[in-house]
Formats: C-alpha cells, structure tokens, sequence
C-alpha cells in the first residue's frame, strides 16, 4: 500500500516536471515567434515612415528580449545574457534614430541589432529534422 502511494506519488512529480519544461518552452516560443513577427512589422513601419507604430514595435521587441534575459540569466547561460542584452542596445539605437525622423538609418541599426539575434540562434538554437526548433542550453 505505501509502495502504491509513493510510485503514484513519484509519477505525479514526475508529469509536473515534464508539465513544467514544455510550459516553459512554450512560454519562450511565444516570445520568439512575437520576435519574427515584431520585427518584420518594424520594417515595414521604418519603410512607412511611421514613427509611433515603429516605436511600440522596439518596445514590443524590448519587453520579449527582457523575458528572454531573465530565463539564461536563471539558467546561468552568460553569453545568453549578453546577446539578449547586444539587441536590447541595438534596438535602443533604432529607437534614438526613429525619434530623429531617420528612418533609412534606422532600418541599417535594425540589420545590426537583428545581427544579435542571430549569435544567439547559432550558439542557442537548433532545428530539429521536422524543421521545428529546440533550445541548445549549452
Ligand atoms: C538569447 C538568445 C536569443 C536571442 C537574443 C534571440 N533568440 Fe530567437 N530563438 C532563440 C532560441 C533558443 C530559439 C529556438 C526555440 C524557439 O523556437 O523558440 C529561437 C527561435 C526563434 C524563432 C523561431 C520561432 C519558432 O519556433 O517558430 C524566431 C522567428 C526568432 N527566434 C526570432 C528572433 C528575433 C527576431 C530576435 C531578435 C530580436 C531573436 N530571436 C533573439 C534564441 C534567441
């Protein structure tokens, strides 16, 4: 009788746990798949000249980039931490350019920030043979 209580006990932990790991990958796809998104409509905003709706996309972008920040600052992943923070800078470059009405320099500081995110997917990210992608913690 206990040994059935401790196994249902052990296989609920350990559904948790599984539970848990896929709720975060989920919760970090969701930022990146807002990333892809933003920035293509940055682009076109930055092509329009539209100032405003260029501006909520760098701090849409800013807010994902600070989610993703904190999970390889929690998992203790520096060079993680460092491009999270290299596009951050980037896109605050992209942002002083906006204000100043130049938006053909802006979309330059746009390609140098996107470059930071393109370390991090050569160091971070690989695709899996389905074409999908998973998170490379080391
Ligand atoms: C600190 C590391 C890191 C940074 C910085 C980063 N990414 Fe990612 N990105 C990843 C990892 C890891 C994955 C694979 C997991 C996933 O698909 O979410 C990924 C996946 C993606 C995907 C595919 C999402 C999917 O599964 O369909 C897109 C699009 C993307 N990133 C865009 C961006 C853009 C744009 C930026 C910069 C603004 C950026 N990323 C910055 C690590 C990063």
């Amino acid at each position: 009788m206990k040994l059935a209580l401790g196994l249902a006990v052990c296989t609920l932990f350990m559904g948790a746990v599984l539970w848990a790991q896929s709720d975060d990958f989920a919760e970090y796809q969701g930022w990146m798949k807002s990333n892809g998104a933003t920035v293509a409509d940055l682009n076109k905003n930055l092509t329009a000249k539209d100032g405003a709706a260029a501006h909520a996309d760098v701090r849409k972008l800013q807010e994902n980039l600070a989610m993703v920040m904190a999970y390889w600052q929690s998992r203790n992943v520096n060079d993680g931490v460092r491009f999270a923070l290299d596009a951050t800078y980037g896109l605050a470059q992209v942002d002083v350019l906006v204000t100043q009405k130049k938006f053909d320099d802006a979309a330059a500081a746009l390609k140098t920030a996107q470059a930071s995110c393109g370390n991090c997917h050569m160091a971070h990210r690989d695709k899996a043979p389905d074409g999908s992608f998973k998170i490379k913690l080391k």
